[in-house]
């Protein structure tokens, strides 16, 4: 069994005014809360109990927006990161939740739109630590990792100023339950935080890395800077305009993984408040039913 981990903590200053009041996560990308594209990455590759980690301040409007998972047919479960001393103190805080078990974590402003088969077939295959490669225009902006023409690791940096290579490492990464006792032993970088970097080379240190470049079929899209926001909001519009579906809609992820029932679905649909996204559910029912009765075959 596979766990999830969201990190959706951190002081978003680079966001000011915007997250002033309301965490960097919680921020509309066009229709939805950034939070619910890595929760429903998660979904979509059948992970149902996932830990969400954020802020003191910010705790209880996620909780208030997610509640405990059920409506969902998930499990989610809450931690607070009082400070954002680095991306591996999700497994400090995460130990418990994880146990024994393989985790996945994601950054909880980080968007995939594309088959997820690469994911769920890096869940299947793990045996220590996967992690992604995605080429981009200014990997300086990212994790960096480079790769012998045999795909083997050259090198690994975190926002390297000449970046050997084209590939970032996105915030999605998957490792053995290990991981918790890896991130006990790191010691605070320069910038005084806990750096990903150093888990990925222990897990390369001990030959258990696996790194899988991702194709041009997969969208891997930034939210850090009021620009990237426009831009991720525009993509997730024109491909919903496009298609008249909606991407991220948490009920429909959960009817269609079968996590929940129909009849589940139209309670989950019933609370919410008349608005574009009810009416989607409503017509996403009826084309379940239809479907289930043979009509759309
Ligand atoms: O987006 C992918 C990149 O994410 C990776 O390529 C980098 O290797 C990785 O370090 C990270 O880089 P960022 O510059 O995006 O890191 P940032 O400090 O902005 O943290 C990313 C998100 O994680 C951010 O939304 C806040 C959250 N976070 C971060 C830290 C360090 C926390 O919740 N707690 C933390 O302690």
């Amino acid at each position: 069994m596979t766990k999830g981990i969201i990190l959706a903590g951190g002081s978003g200053t680079r966001l000011y005014p915007m997250t002033a009041v309301l965490s960097k996560q919680l921020q509309p990308i066009y229709d939805k809360p950034m939070i619910y594209y890595p929760l429903a990455t998660l979904m979509l590759v059948g992970i149902r109990q996932t830990l969400l980690i954020t802020t003191e301040r910010d705790l209880p409007h996620f909780q208030q927006l997610l509640g405990d998972g059920s409506q969902w047919g998930i499990e989610l479960f809450y931690a607070v990161q009082p400070w954002p001393r680095g991306i591996p103190e999700a497994f400090i805080y995460g130990r418990d939740f994880i146990g024994s078990d393989q985790v996945c974590l994601i950054l909880g402003d980080n968007l995939f739109y594309g088959k997820l088969d690469f994911l769920r077939e890096a869940l299947r295959t793990n045996i220590g630590g996967t992690i992604f490669g995605y080429p981009v225009q200014e990997p300086q902006r990212y994790g960096v990792v480079e790769l012998a023409p045999d795909g083997s690791v050259l090198s690994i940096e975190e926002k390297p100023t000449h970046p050997r290579s084209p590939y970032a490492i996105p915030g999605l990464y998957v490792y053995t339950a290990d991981v918790a006792d890896f991130a006990q032993t790191l010691r605070p970088s320069a910038r005084g935080e806990l750096e990903i970097v150093d888990i990925h080379r222990i897990y390369l240190l001990q030959g258990r890395l696996q790194v899988r470049l991702l194709g041009r079929g997969i969208a891997w899209l930034d939210t850090g800077t009021p620009e990237a926001l426009v831009e991720a909001s525009s993509f997730i519009h024109a491909i919903e305009k496009r298609q008249g579906t909606k991407i991220a809609c948490l009920e429909e992820i959960a009817l269609h993984q079968g996590y929940i029932t129909l009849e589940q679905f139209h309670q989950a649909v019933e609370r919410l408040p008349a608005s574009p996204y009810k009416s989607y559910c409503l017509r996403v029912a009826t084309e379940y039913e239809q479907l289930r009765s043979g009509v759309l075959r």
